[in-house]
């Protein structure tokens, strides 16, 4: 085939499901159309990605950008800035905004604020509530929809489906695999008096183990009565990875960079609030499970768990302070750091962060380097080395926990259908679009 392109990346090492190979990409139209070697005349454009690798698009599919109702933290023009400017591709949002992600108008509210305006693509997740669950079914297929989220135990915002019935209800529902924060909302109001006023190590004591197994217990036994596949987000504790080894048929597995990282006592000293989630950062013995799960291949997927709030809200006192800690612009870097330092292999970081996202939810035509698929591109320099800083942040928020760390890896560009959305720090123009899903459009995909 001797057809022209738009544009090639020029003698990348390519990192795709075949392997690793120095090659070229012709791209036209926004999609892959040649990997091999292509004749530079054959290009209206070309990048030089000489020394730097190519990875599959890396898609966050768990960040929360607070657009509508919570803007001063973030927005989805910000947050989508700092995926890009972090190598992230296309984001999955959460819908614990207000108002909520919970019908049909929110969600295509939430598309038209995104289309062209973000920097990235996108998608959202619908909330989960007793009043649509009976609409579920067909709000999880709507376009620019993930799938549904349930927040299972309370977090930031009032989405909360917490009794066996409800959850019986959106499980029997659903056709797509469900997305779960995964808490039992009882024990922690039970043990709500064990927060001590201005110390957040005792954010760990309160929302506890037991807290999160037992809700995973609960949630495995529901999805087996009624047949549902769901996915338990941010998992932070050994004893459910072990859990999870076993339930495998049922259940997918997500972990996040900072559970990988921070760990309880150190980090509470070091950073405070900051590093205050739900769940929260335990200690290094959960810590050493959640990479057990990681390299024996219980864990499916990385989200960052991007959970912007401002330093002011941060520096009240605990535990009147918020939780949450922004994340989808260090992702890459952290987690290449990783790759760096032999915890895990560049091959498996890109199944986490890109095929993954295909497996899990059905993203079509993104989620690999293969001619036919949309030119979504991380191009990383895995030998520099940079310091994380507050001044790189893209978020409204300006802060990062990761702030002063030194890491090995770094994103030098994000390619999004083919356009520069980040190069070496600089934006291109936002033309973000809904991703689309095999198992979403009622009616049959569109045109
Ligand atoms: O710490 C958290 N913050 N965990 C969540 O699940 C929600 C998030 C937020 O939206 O702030």
């Amino acid at each position: 085939m001797s057809e022209n392109f738009d544009v090639v990346f020029k003698s990348g090492t390519i990192v795709s499901h075949a392997g690793e190979a120095l090659a070229d990409i012709g791209v036209s139209n926004g999609q892959i159309r040649a990997i091999g070697t292509i004749d530079a005349s054959r290009a209206g454009k070309t990048v030089d990605v000489r020394g730097l690798h190519v990875l599959p698009g890396v898609i966050d599919t768990q960040v929360h950008f607070r657009e509508p109702g919570m803007e001063h933290k973030e927005d989805l023009e910000t947050g989508s800035r700092a995926a890009v400017l972090g190598g992230v591709t296309a984001v999955f949002e959460m819908p614990n905004t207000s108002p909520p992600t919970t019908t049909p108008e929110a969600l295509a509210a939430k598309v038209a604020a995104g289309t062209n305006r973000m920097h990235c693509d996108f998608a959202f997740f619908v909330g989960a509530t007793r009043e649509n669950a009976a609409e579920l079914c067909h709000l999880e297929r709507l376009p620019g929809a993930a799938g549904v989220k349930i927040f299972a135990g309370s977090s930031t915002g009032d989405l909360l489906v917490e009794d066996d019935e409800t959850l019986t209800q959106v499980f029997s529902t659903l056709r797509r695999r469900c997305s779960i924060h995964s808490e039992l909302e009882s024990r922690l109001r039970e043990r709500l008096d064990l927060r001590r006023v201005g110390d957040p190590t005792s954010h760990y004591e309160w929302r506890d183990v037991t807290a999160a197994l037992k809700s995973t217990e609960r949630l495995l036994r529901l999805a087996r009565a009624t047949g549902a596949r769901i996915h338990i987000l941010h998992v932070s504790t050994g004893e459910e990875m072990e859990l999870l080894s076993h339930n495998k048929d049922v259940a997918t597995v997500e972990v996040t960079p900072q559970h990988l990282t921070f760990a309880a006592p150190e980090d509470y000293e070091r950073l405070g609030t900051k590093v205050q989630q739900n769940p929260p950062i335990r200690d290094r013995a959960h810590q050493a499970l959640l990479w057990w799960g990681l390299e024996q291949g219980v864990v499916d997927i990385l989200g960052s768990d991007h959970a912007p709030h401002t330093l002011e809200e941060k520096s009240a006192t605990y535990p009147a302070t918020p939780s949450g800690m922004p994340g989808v612009q260090t992702l890459v870097p952290v987690m290449l750091d990783h790759v760096n330092k032999g915890r895990l292999s560049l091959a498996r970081f890109v199944d986490l962060t890109s095929a993954a996202a295909q497996r899990l939810f059905g993203t079509i035509c993104k989620g690999r380097i293969a001619v036919g698929y949309d030119a979504d591109f991380t191009v990383v320099d895995l030998k520099a080395e940079r310091v994380i800083e507050d001044d790189w942040v893209g978020s409204k928020t300006g802060w990062t926990p990761f702030a002063g760390r030194k890491v090995q890896g770094w994103p030098i560009g994000t390619v999004i259908r083919g356009h520069l959305a980040m190069w070496e720090g600089d934006l291109g123009e936002a033309q973000g679009q809904p991703v689309r899903f095999g198992e979403g459009f009622p009616g049959g995909l569109p045109g």
